[in-house]
């Protein structure tokens, strides 16, 4: 029996974990939450950070029995689970190409050297640089930690705004005090998703990511789910695919998962917002891309990370339906009550809803991701049926919020 290292228990993981059970291979979890979601799910779980290197390392050096690979899901470690998979001798994305992968300048660097097309770019140390860029490329531009997730940070200027506020604002999310400027790039926001397996890559995740409600949290950046499949012709998709593989593989990664966070300018040129050499967050991997075509790359990587054969035609979608995913935004107080999830929950083509906030829990303004408090996920025959089935169902479900 072949044993898998998954890093993390949260919600992210659990398809991770129930994956590789439902294959027989043997999961051993590590979680710094003992309260974790996958933790009973896990044949083994472990307290330890997902975060601290040292720790994973020492758990991997002293574990009594083989481990035979390492993965994670969502969880923005490409670094700690590479660090895990050279320790072990197990296949895994370079740990020097990981760590670029958390450095979203370091990032852009290696990507603008390669003429992959991204937006235009510059570190930012202080006012002095914000406003030399600034006078470069106009407003509106995004300003963001180097290092940090979920968008926590993120904002997009414009002339009436107090850049020297949202600088120090975006640098108290930078783990590295760094921050990065950039031109907002308009256009088509997309999620991609692949995997490189024996040299090809295969681009099995497209969505268009859902940015309607961007005016409603200024400055931040705040995407309120997407839809399968993109509204993009066949031509300007396969564009953006080859800005993703061309920029996954710029960076190094020539095996294994990666995320893109791309843009289709209205200028018609495909846009690389960042890489991450990891399985995308959201759903996205382990619901929506499945549901709607059929390709599983989380049974797909859990074979890859342990060193089982990958047969190519799973990369092969079998069917061809529509998702679309929507986030509850309650107004910010004490969450008094929470009605209509069980309408929400049977209502037409709906196949999930999942919130995680409780009555009492006191909600904050929406800043980034991690304040989003749950969603709902539909599943039909066309696009057009699974958004309007996706907003009925948000709209069925009412907080009753204490200012
Ligand atoms: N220059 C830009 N132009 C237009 N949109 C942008 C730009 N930079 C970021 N965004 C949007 O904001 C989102 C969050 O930014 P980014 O991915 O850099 O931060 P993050 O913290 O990694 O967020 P996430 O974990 O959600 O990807 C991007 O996925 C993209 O949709
Ligand atoms: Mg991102």
């Amino acid at each position: 029996m072949k044993t898998l290292l998954i890093l993390g228990a949260g919600k992210e993981q659990v398809a991770a974990i129930a994956a590789a059970k439902a294959k027989g291979i043997r999961t051993v979890v590590l979680d710094m939450n003992s309260k974790a979601d996958g933790r009973a799910m896990a044949d083994e779980f472990h307290l330890v950070s997902t975060r601290d290197k040292d720790a994973i390392l020492n758990f991997v050096r002293y574990y009594p029995s083989k481990i035979d690979g390492v993965m994670t899901i969502a969880s923005d470690i490409p670094h700690m689970v590479a660090a895990a998979g050279e320790a072990l001798g197990a296949r895994h994305i370079p740990v020097a190409v990981a760590e670029l992968c958390v450095h979203k300048l370091h990032m852009k660097e290696k990507l603008r050297e390669a003429g992959v097309n991204v937006p235009l770019f510059a570190r930012i140390a202080g006012l002095a640089d914000l406003k030399s860029f600034i006078a470069k490329t106009g407003f509106p531009i995004v300003i963001k930690p180097v290092d940090n997730s979920g968008a926590r940070g993120v904002q997009r200027l414009s002339a009436d705004m107090d850049i020297q506020a949202a600088f120090e604002y975006s640098r108290g999310f930078a783990y590295s005090g760094e921050v990065i400027a950039e031109k907002f790039i308009t256009g088509l926001q997309i999620s991609t998703e692949g995997l490189v397996h024996d040299g090809k890559f295969y681009c099995t995740g497209f969505a268009d990511r859902n940015y309607a409600r961007l005016d409603d949290a200024v400055p931040f950046m705040v995407e309120d789910g997407g839809d399968i499949p993109t509204l993009l012709n066949d031509t300007d998709k396969r564009a953006v695919e080859a800005e993703f593989e061309k920029a996954a593989r710029a960076l190094g990664i020539d095996w294994g998962p990666a995320k893109g966070d791309m843009i289709f300018g209205d200028d018609g040129k495909p846009y690389v917002i960042e890489i991450a050499a990891r399985l995308s967050g959201g759903n996205f991997c382990y619901d929506k891309v499945p549901w709607s075509t059929g390709v599983d790359i989380v049974d797909i990587l859990v074979d890859m990370a342990v060193g089982n054969g990958i047969d190519p035609a799973r990369f092969v979608p079998t069917r061809n339906l529509a998702t679309s995913q929507r986030y509850f935004f309650p107004t910010p107080g004490t969450i008094r009550e929470i009605r209509g999830l069980p309408a929400a929950k049977g209502a037409d083509h709906i196949r999930k809803v999942d919130v995680w906030a409780r009555p009492g829990e006191t909600i904050a303004a929406l800043e980034n991701h991690p304040s989003r408090v749950g969603y709902v996920i539909s599943c039909a025959p066309t696009r057009e049926q699974a958004v309007a089935a996706a907003q009925a169902a948000v709209a069925r479900v009412e907080f009753l919020v204490e200012a």
